[in-house]
């Protein structure tokens, strides 16, 4: 691999002074705000974002079984980025920085596939989780993702394998839809817990409802309770709908969930996870982001990918600043063109500042608890912490990077003939909506 820029060479996250975080139990997935699995929106530099601004765990995108077992894993000596290149494109992308937080998602129709692809990326995450909601056709002609939902003894059979195989410190969870009927749910949940998942997600939207339909969370209620009933202490963890912090105080009232994940509203700013996130997002986050993104060599593809759908309340911000920075990144080739944004500061100096938030606040410290009346609250610990650092409102950038292997950055692309197995790409073009 050969490198252009210098860099002092120190890429190793130093380990918190104040959190021995070892590995996850079930109780980590309870009272706390998660950033959900999102194909190309959630690569790794959104994934360091969404810790940095208070997320408590993040999920990667779903990666196909299959996608990542061919692959071969690099640890750039720089960075400490690990990426595992398939032969022709980088199908996922980690840091060890977010390990302990990690939940890897994984698109699987067989168990032994499944316990193989799990198998390849332990070393690098802190949990397993089955992609059982995807409804796109390339998921379920393939028995994975929505179809595994009316498959319940296939989908059962990969969690039991995987629990089994996996050691007892990596997690293994389940993302679900709702059935048409909530007593099929119900069936279905049983199932599930009783596989020896540490956590189950329910999309609240079922197989045929689109993203634009509203989410039925009222339904997650008597989930939450029957699982409660199970008395396996696992956490059932609502997805739907929710935009930010403030709003997972509305759901969990509504649901009694015992954690909320956020999709689209981190796509659309990831500092959502904070109670005061970031305003101005073309100045307080996308040089931030672009920086970072630099600096870990996500593909700029993905980088505009992301920048695109960032948007958010603009206070300093002029319309016409937001729509000529809009233009800027739509005829932005690579990251030379955005050179003018990203004066404010450096990437490594992104990435420290990332370390130092994660350091002084671990994510796994601050949780949304239940206050005695039922509405959930931001833990503090005896430092006080906000979940937002002071002096950090400013550039923070997210970046997400798997999907496709850095062309633009110096590192060598694999020219072996063949193509690696698809992992889904959801639709969609470069949004320049109202940023
Ligand atoms: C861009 C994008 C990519 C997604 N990729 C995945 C994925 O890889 N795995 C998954 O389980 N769900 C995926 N989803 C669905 C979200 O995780 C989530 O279930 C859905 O968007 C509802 O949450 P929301 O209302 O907070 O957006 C994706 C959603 C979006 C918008």
């Amino acid at each position: 691999m050969s490198r252009t820029r210098t860099h002092s060479p120190s890429p190793s996250p130093r380990p918190s002074k104040r959190t021995k975080v070892d590995h996850l139990t079930p109780d980590d997935f309870k009272n706390g705000l998660f950033l959900a699995p999102m194909v190309r929106s959630g690569a790794l530099p959104t994934r360091l974002f969404a810790l940095k601004h208070g997320a408590t765990l993040v999920w990667g995108p779903e990666i196909i079984d299959k996608a990542i077992l061919h692959s071969t894993r690099e640890v750039d000596p720089i960075t400490g980025v690990v990426s595992y290149n398939g032969v022709s494109r980088a199908i996922f992308a980690t840091h060890p920085v977010e390990k302990p937080y990690l939940i890897y998602q994984m698109g699987s129709s067989d168990p032994e596939l499944a316990v193989q692809a799990a198998k390849t990326v332990m070393q690098d995450i802190s949990g397993i989780d089955l992609n059982c909601g995807c409804p796109k056709p390339f998921s379920t002609h393939a028995g994975m993702g929505a179809a595994l939902l009316t498959n319940p003894d296939l989908l059962c059979s990969i969690l039991i394998a995987l629990r089994k195989e996996m050691p007892p410190h990596i997690t293994v969870t389940a993302k679900i839809r709702l059935l048409p009927s909530q007593e099929d749910t119900l069936k279905l949940v049983e199932r599930i817990v009783n596989t020896g998942v540490s956590a189950l997600t329910v999309h609240c939207r079922t197989r045929n409802m689109r993203e634009k339909d509203r989410a039925v969370i009222e339904r997650l209620r008597e989930i939450v309770e029957f699982v409660e009933g199970m008395g396996k202490g696992i956490a059932v963890v609502e997805n739907g709908d929710c935009k930010d912090w403030e709003d997972a105080k509305r759901v969990r009232e509504i649901t009694g969930a015992h954690s909320v994940m956020i999709a689209r509203g981190a796509e659309s700013n990831p500092s959502c996870f904070s109670p005061e996130p970031l305003k101005d997002v073309e100045t307080s986050l996308v040089p931030a982001y672009l920086n970072l993104s630099k600096y870990l060599q996500n593909h700029f593809s993905l980088t505009k990918f992301c920048v695109g759908q960032f948007k958010g309340p603009r206070t300093h911000v002029t319309k016409a600043e937001s729509l000529a920075l809009r233009q800027t990144l739509s005829q932005a080739k690579d990251y030379a063109d955005m050179e003018h944004l990203m004066a404010s500061s450096t990437g490594e100096q992104e990435f420290q500042q990332i370390l130092d938030a994660i350091e002084a606040n671990p994510p796994r410290e601050h949780r949304m608890l239940l206050s005695e009346g039922g509405s959930p609250h931001a833990e503090q610990d005896d430092e006080s912490v906000t979940i937002t650092p002071e002096g950090t409102q400013n550039p923070e950038p997210p970046g997400s990077g798997a999907p496709f292997l850095p062309n633009d950055t110096g590192r060598p692309l694999a020219k072996i003939p063949g193509h690696d197995a698809t992992t889904p790409t959801p639709s969609g073009s470069l949004s320049l909506a109202s940023m």
